[in-house]
């Protein structure tokens, strides 16, 4: 499919083809209320790419223009080539999103819901069932399948989800918050079943509040806060942004001491024999690399979400 668009109106549209998701300045206001303030994205094919930041970044935003549900006050963006505001059509057929809360029927079942969808995709009929079938069985709702949604559980329905975006195979998937509220166990079979999805070669792009989301998925990671990018990299980029590695120390007051360190033997063992000279009484050390929430902390002086389980709290 991708190379029947290429050849004909996306490559002569496009300025970057080779992009999966380009995106160049974009902004949002809601009246005299700037939520974006100038987006860059650059995600190449087969990436998973994510968009780390708390509530009200412009995380859902940014995935609504993306997506061509929102049009952006300023700025453009390509999909596969395809310009969102000139193009939405086109844009539509190649992705697919899994919006922040799921957008399952409650009164069908779960084969019915993914034949609903195959259907609006225009699949070919004879492949239909065999394509539900298909995505029941790896989602693991085989047994499921034809009870209502309704009866589901918080894990079920994120499945169901996932698997519905997954119908007519997408080139680009988006994700927005693909585990907010999930238990821990639902929230790691999520996490497998993108990693499948994406060591299929699909492009993902998801959005988080979960630093340890953004570093158990994510090839690349944009970490976004009001409105801005504020770093992009790897997670192993971001947390060597803050210094390799250090000493942490933890003294008999309770005090705790960082000393940053290239770690090496060399180095660490330096650091360690001035404490000794110092005298200093410590009742544990180690050396370790900056968590990614200390690097959140570190360029925004805040922290990116509240613990999981105030969340799933708070949802009650
Ligand atoms: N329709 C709207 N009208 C006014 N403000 C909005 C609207 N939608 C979102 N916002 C505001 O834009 C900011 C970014 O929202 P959003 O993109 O949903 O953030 P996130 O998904 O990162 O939590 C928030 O401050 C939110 O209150
Ligand atoms: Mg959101």
């Amino acid at each position: 499919m991708y190379g029947v668009h290429r050849n004909n109106v996306g490559r002569a549209m496009s300025p970057r083809p080779e992009a999966a998701i380009h995106a160049t300045d974009l902004r949002m206001s809601y009246g005299t209320t700037r939520v974006l303030e100038g987006i860059d994205l650059d995600v190449r094919p087969g990436e998973v790419f994510a968009m780390l930041g708390p509530n009200g970044a412009g995380k859902t935003t940014t995935i609504s223009i993306l997506t061509t549900l929102l049009r952006p006050t300023h700025g453009s963006a390509t999909i596969a080539g395809f310009d969102v505001a000139r193009e939405p059509r086109r844009v539509r057929e190649v992705i697919s999103l899994t919006g922040q809360f799921a957008a399952v029927d409650s009164k069908l079942t779960g084969r019915e819901n993914l034949l609903l969808m195959a259907r609006l995709h225009h699949l070919p009929r004879r492949s239909v069932r065999g394509r539900a079938d298909e995505l029941l069985e790896r989602f693991d709702l085989v047994a499921a399948a034809d009870r209502l949604v309704g009866t589901y559980s918080g894990g079920m329905r994120r499945r169901l989800d996932l698997a519905i975006s997954l119908v007519a195979r997408p080139q680009v998937l988006f994700l927005d918050e693909p585990t907010t509220g999930l238990d821990p166990r639902s929230r790691q079979t999520v996490w497998d079943l993108v990693r499948e999805v994406a060591d299929d070669g699909t492009t993902t792009f998801l959005t988080t509040q979960y630093l340890e989301e953004a570093d158990r998925l994510a090839d690349r990671i944009a970490v976004i806060d009001e409105g801005r990018v504020v770093a992009e990299g790897t997670a192993s980029q971001l947390k060597s942004g803050l210094g390799e590695a250090f000493v942490e120390l933890v003294l008999a007051d309770a005090t705790q001491t960082r000393i940053p360190t290239d770690g090496s033997i060399e180095h660490v063992g330096e650091v360690l024999a001035n404490i000794r000279r110092q005298g200093l009484d410590v009742q544990r050390w180690q050396v370790r690399e900056p968590t990614l929430d200390e690097v959140f902390l570190a360029l925004t002086g805040h922290r990116a979400a509240p613990t999981t389980d105030v969340i799933a709290g708070a949802r009650r």
